[in-house]
């Protein structure tokens, strides 16, 4: 890219074709039209030379001056960035040219220079900071009463009986295997449309992930198909909410009712979430939560076991804290343990995030449903599914490129356009089954599980967070409109 004002800058006799060459040299998808004095008299972008040629009747030879904006927002070079930016957003304006005092072209600024939008961002606020500073005037940095008050103020919203607070979600995860007594040669049926954690909570002790393609709608295991991978190894069923979709519970439970099955939630990405008026994590015989900081509250790094089974809870406990009993000595290990305690800054940051959680889950809804509302018009994107019986809690937003018309490749072209305008979004998730430790460890190919496959290469996760603001969201929705149709010409 270059910003050199003799490349950028086209005569005002130039033609179409002119300012074709501009843009392509520049790689700015703008040129800036100029008169004999060098002064500013009107800019073309790229998009006002394809509604010329297909839409006005223009041709390559046409005058520039014919179908150029004569109006455009400028700047000097003492405009300060704030202000730039909101203009920008305001008007959905991509570049701004620089003038110096006699109207002449000293430079352009691009809205992907000054702003950057990230894929996920905390909210934290002054009430999280003050909690983190008190646990750390205070004689307890782990082992102490913020994890317990944590863990009570969790269990209390989810409504279950035990919540055992744990460093990662992953950690939980494992510790229910661990409890639940599923170990080598052992299977457990799980999704492959998820983050890896949950599939790998069986590997860790040698039993077998075994995978059912999901639903293409809700993203989730589809029930219909559990039975028939049930084998007489079977010892569980580990259904994810997949960005906060919950499973359909009520068809898992009855499957592993009949089989005599456990039934493992990985709820990671759905605290708030609720299946036929039961919140997620409540859904199962044992659940986990994860607090990474992209999730709807954050610990930093934290996650949470729960479950009403009041033997599996002291399993957890004991085995987040190197097999110790309650109440036994510190060097008092009575089974194989770990070391999984969450520290008390963690729990600390998620007791405040616990007590703003109906307000945060509200902004992430009012950002999401303000995302549908812009992109719904747009052809060939998916958005998310809401279906009856649920209460979706955002965790992400996950668009879907129409997969008849937008392959993978295609798709990764998007995100990297998207990522030249300053938005980060990526694939979200990546078939499990086809990354190299599974291949390796299964064989698994492509064609094993279609349905992950083809929604695992047609999704994008657009930044998603509690404090994206209206003309951000419309921002990401005009930039993805235009990178779809400059992709499809
Ligand atoms: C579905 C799912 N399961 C498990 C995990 C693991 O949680 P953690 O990263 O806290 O270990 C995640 C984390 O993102 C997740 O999304």
């Amino acid at each position: 890219m270059t910003k050199d004002p003799n490349i950028i800058c086209v005569p005002e006799s130039a033609t179409i074709k002119d300012a074709m060459a501009s843009i392509h040299e520049s790689g700015i998808r703008v040129a800036l039209i100029v008169n004999d004095d060098k002064k500013l008299v009107g800019v073309i972008t790229d998009g006002d030379i394809r509604e010329g040629l297909l839409l006005k009747g223009k041709t390559f030879d046409s005058p520039v001056a014919e179908i150029m904006n004569k109006n455009p927002t400028t700047a000097t070079k003492d405009t300060p960035a704030s202000i730039l930016l909101e203009t920008m957003l305001e008007k959905s304006i991509y570049e701004i040219p620089i003038l110096n005092e006699d109207g002449i072209v000293t430079d352009i600024i691009l809205l992907s220079e000054l702003k950057q939008i990230p894929l996920a961002k905390q909210d934290i606020t002054a009430k999280e900071v003050e909690a983190i500073n008190e646990v750390l005037n205070s004689p307890y940095l782990s082992i102490g009463p913020k994890a317990e008050e944590f863990e009570a103020a969790v269990a209390k919203y989810v409504g279950v009986k035990h919540a055992v607070a744990v460093n990662s979600g992953t950690s939980g995860l494992h510790l229910l295997v661990r409890a639940f007594d599923i170990k080598d040669g052992d299977e457990v049926i799980t999704t492959p449309f998820s983050f890896i954690a949950s599939a790998n909570a069986a590997l860790f002790e040698r039993a077998k992930p075994i995978f059912v393609d999901i639903d293409e709608k809700t993203l989730c295991i589809d029930p219909a198909e559990i039975e028939e991978k049930i084998t007489p190894r079977t010892k569980a069923i580990l259904p994810v909410h997949a960005f906060g979709y919950p499973a359909d519970m009520d068809a898992i439970s009855e499957i592993a009712k009949k089989h005599n099955l456990v039934v493992i939630e990985d709820a990671a990405e759905a605290l708030g979430s609720a299946y036929k008026g039961r919140k997620a994590g409540s859904l199962g015989d044992g659940a986990i939560f994860g607090f990474y900081p992209n999730k709807q509250i954050t610990t930093g790094e934290g996650g949470m076991v729960l479950t009403d089974n009041e033997e599996v809870a002291k399993l957890c406990r004991s085995m987040r804290n190197q097999g110790r009993e309650e109440g036994g000595g510190w060097f008092n290990a009575v089974r194989l343990g770990y070391n999984y305690r969450m520290h008390e800054l963690s729990a600390a940051l998620g007791v405040v995030q616990m007590s703003r959680i109906d307000e945060m889950l509200q902004r992430r809804m009012n950002v999401a449903n303000l995302y549908t509302t812009h992109l719904k018009s747009i052809e060939d994107v998916i958005t998310p599914y809401l279906g009856p019986d649920t209460k979706m809690s955002w965790f992400v937003y996950v668009i879907r490129l129409n997969p008849e018309k937008f392959s993978r490749k295609e798709r990764g072209e998007i995100i990297k356009r998207l990522g030249e305008h300053g938005i980060s979004s990526r694939e979200y998730f990546s078939s499990i089954h086809l990354q190299p430790l599974y291949v390796q460890m299964f064989g698994y190919k492509e064609g094993d599980f279609p349905i992950t496959e083809r929604v695992a290469n047609s999704t994008i996760a657009l930044p998603f967070h509690n404090n994206l603001t209206e003309a951000e969201i419309k921002y990401v929705s005009d930039t993805l409109k235009s990178a779809l149709e400059e992709i499809k010409g």
